[in-house]
């Protein structure tokens, strides 16, 4: 399928029907991009969208990374199809689990090759908490500012951003501290003259507030829901560094960071650390909700987790969870999909930067492979994030024209399916670039 293809005004009347339809029992809540776009969906193929009024749009979210193989990927489409036939239900070992899992394996960081399979990635993230817990014997965590781990509520406590305010408190035990990012460093510091004080603080942060009982240190190695954040290269072994002071282990949510979407196979690899547990999702399943955690045989042992029944779920790595699983990593291998992104995400950040010189709103660009974040300023002096009301008419303009992205928050991702073509790309910037001129002018920017 080709996009950009507008046919009718966005969203057209066969949206608006279904949508509003819908509406009449849809809980609020949804996510943003869904519900600003006003879009029901026919059908997706690569990084094209097809809405119900025969619109089709580029994807520069893909489902918020969970897209790496690109929509309707024709083997993944026949592996899921032959397993439905199959078997769908129960923990036992089927083939496609048992080859998806030493696929996995040999992806994961050096020793990390005990892999227990999920739902959801919170669900990814309460295993390895009980996981670290169960090896350490302890039960203190640290996280950090602007960290996303997800909306349960063990994972819910360690998020450093506002989704947790109004759910009371959170639960004893769990501390937070500031996370390198250096365009806005929380500690009002430049890199590299700073000597990523943030890490030195996050030792005190240990010292001072923990009990003396942690069990696990949990970070994203790019943060995603926060922004797209590119830490510096040595804040991670720092990061690890104090976990190790600790007798705690390093946990590396890499739900985002997983399976090639910075052009390696896992986001910890940038900084040359091995964690001591991965935790994974999206892209792993390509759109099955499928998740998972990796550790060594000797931590995933531990007890109680390691009990019979003590780290299982109902759906966890049941038949079509392994065999998402088993397509999702295959395909990445053989389309070659880590280089795929290494390759475009370099190319769309060269291609960025050059916008940025053009348009006054764009603050900062950065970003690994195809996990890139813009941020959008009112001033870059300042660095006052643009207002949200400028951001969701840029999403607006964009979908008008064709685009889908998540361009209606000031910290812009930029996260496209791993199979996206250079063509398709530059499209999607063309159109980026023609909207931030349209709204630049009107709000009078460059
Ligand atoms: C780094 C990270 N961890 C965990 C989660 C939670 O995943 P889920 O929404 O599947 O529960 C997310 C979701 O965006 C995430 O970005």
């Amino acid at each position: 399928m080709k996009a950009p293809r507008i046919a009718t005004e966005v969203p057209g009347p066969r949206s608006r029907a279904l949508v509003g339809e819908e509406a009449r029992n849809l809980a609020p809540g949804i996510q943003s991009i869904s519900s600003l776009s006003g879009l029901a969906v026919a059908r997706a193929e690569g990084s094209v969208i097809e809405d119900v009024d025969g619109n089709r749009f580029l994807d520069l979210a893909a489902g918020i990374c969970v897209n790496a193989l690109g929509h309707a990927h024709p083997r993944y489409r026949q592996i899921l199809k032959e397993q439905i036939d199959e078997v769908t239900v129960g923990s036992f070992t089927t083939a496609r689990r048992a080859g998806a899992l030493k696929k996995i394996a040999a992806h994961t960081p050096e020793g990390l090759d005990r892999i227990q399979l999920y739902s959801s990635g919170a669900e990814a993230v309460e295993a390895a908490l009980r996981l670290a817990k169960s090896f350490t014997k302890k039960y203190e965590f640290l996280s950090f500012w602007g960290g996303f781990h997800g909306k349960t509520a063990g994972t819910l406590s360690l998020i450093g951003d506002g989704t947790k305010v109004g759910f009371g408190p959170s639960l004893p035990g769990t501390y937070l501290t500031p996370y390198a990012d250096c365009y806005r460093c929380p500690l009002k510091l430049s890199y590299p003259s700073c000597g990523i004080e943030c890490a030195q603080f996050a030792r005190q942060v240990v010292k001072n507030n923990t009990t003396g009982a942690l069990a696990a240190i949990i970070m994203e190695p790019i943060q995603g829901t926060a922004g797209n954040i590119v830490p510096p290269p040595e804040f991670m072994p720092a990061v690890k560094e104090i976990a190790r002071e600790n007798d705690a282990l390093l946990i590396s949510d890499e739900m985002i960071t997983g399976f090639g979407r910075t052009g390696r196979w896992f986001g910890c690899e940038h900084a040359d650390v091995k964690p001591d547990v991965v935790t994974m999702g999206k892209g792993l399943g390509s759109g099955f909700p499928v998740s998972g955690l990796a550790s060594t045989e000797t931590i995933t042992k531990a007890t109680p987790w390691g009990n019979p029944s003590g780290s299982s779920s109902s759906y966890g790595g049941n038949p079509m969870a392994g065999a998402a699983a088993y397509a999702s990593v295959t395909i990445i291998e053989e389309d070659k999909l880590v280089e795929n992104a290494a390759g475009l995400g370099e190319w769309m950040l060269s291609r960025l930067r050059d916008l940025q010189e053009r348009h006054e709103m764009i603050g900062h660009v950065d970003g690994k492979g195809l996990l890139i974040g813009v941020e959008l300023v009112k001033d870059r002096r300042t660095k006052e994030p643009l207002d949200k009301k400028v951001c969701v008419r840029i999403f607006q303009e964009c979908l008008k024209r064709g685009l889908i992205s998540m361009v209606y928050n000031p910290h812009f991702r930029i996260n496209p399916a791993l199979s996206m073509a250079r063509e398709e790309a530059e499209t999607s910037l063309g159109i980026l670039d023609e909207v931030f001129t349209l709204v630049g002018r009107d709000g009078g920017w460059r």
